[in-house]
């Protein structure tokens, strides 16, 4: 099933998820939908709270990026409770976009590399450490379950040029060929 996504200004975006308890029902079909709807619109990394569950869960395809990294030809992931337990490495700079914030892609730095601990849809735990582009999707959608949108992490002049843009997406004015929730709860089909 693919889920609508919700869009900039949507309450749900700015919640602090909490974390998925072990008996979580259909737990399988979430993780399946999850990734389901990234794919359905393309994008690399997904967080439940973008979905409107405000659930500590996101899934990560890095597969699209096996031209820059032939390492994450096969890179797909579900990362259930995560915890980033050290960010390390130098701070580097990559042109983001998100699946909540259409149309607006902005530089964000961050630390290359990072040590994550979490579980798995069966409960069993893992300690990792990612770097490069799986660093960086990883980073991205950990801050989702935080209430943190990249834009909130772009320089003070950066945030004055894109404030009308995101007013917009908050109001429905934009285009993407995916399903979204509006701020005020309507869901919307839209063709590219
Ligand atoms: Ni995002």
């Amino acid at each position: 099933m693919i889920y609508p996504v919700a869009v900039y200004g949507h309450t749900v975006l700015r919640k602090k998820a909490i974390p998925v308890k072990k008996d979580f029902p259909d737990l399988d079909v979430l993780v399946n939908n999850l990734f389901e709807t990234m794919h359905s619109s393309d994008g690399v990394g997904l967080a439940a709270p973008q979905v409107g569950l405000s659930q500590r869960i996101i899934v990560v395809d890095a597969s699209p990026f096996a031209e820059d990294e032939p390492a994450l030809e096969n890179f797909r992931k579900v990362f259930i409770n995560p915890v980033i337990e050290k960010r390390f490495g130098d701070v580097v700079t990559f042109n983001e976009g998100c699946l909540s914030i259409p149309n607006i892609r902005e530089d964000v730095n961050r630390p290359e590399k990072i040590k994550i601990s979490y579980f798995d849809p069966e409960f069993k735990r893992y300690s990792e450490t990612y770097e490069g582009i799986a660093a960086r999707i990883i980073q991205h959608e950990y801050d989702h379950l935080d209430g943190i949108l990249f834009t909130d992490l772009v320089s003070p002049l950066r945030k004055k040029i894109i404030a009308k843009k995101l007013i917009a997406i908050s109001k429905g004015k934009f285009e993407v060929s995916y399903k979204t929730i509006l701020p005020n709860q309507r869901v919307l089909q839209r063709q590219k």
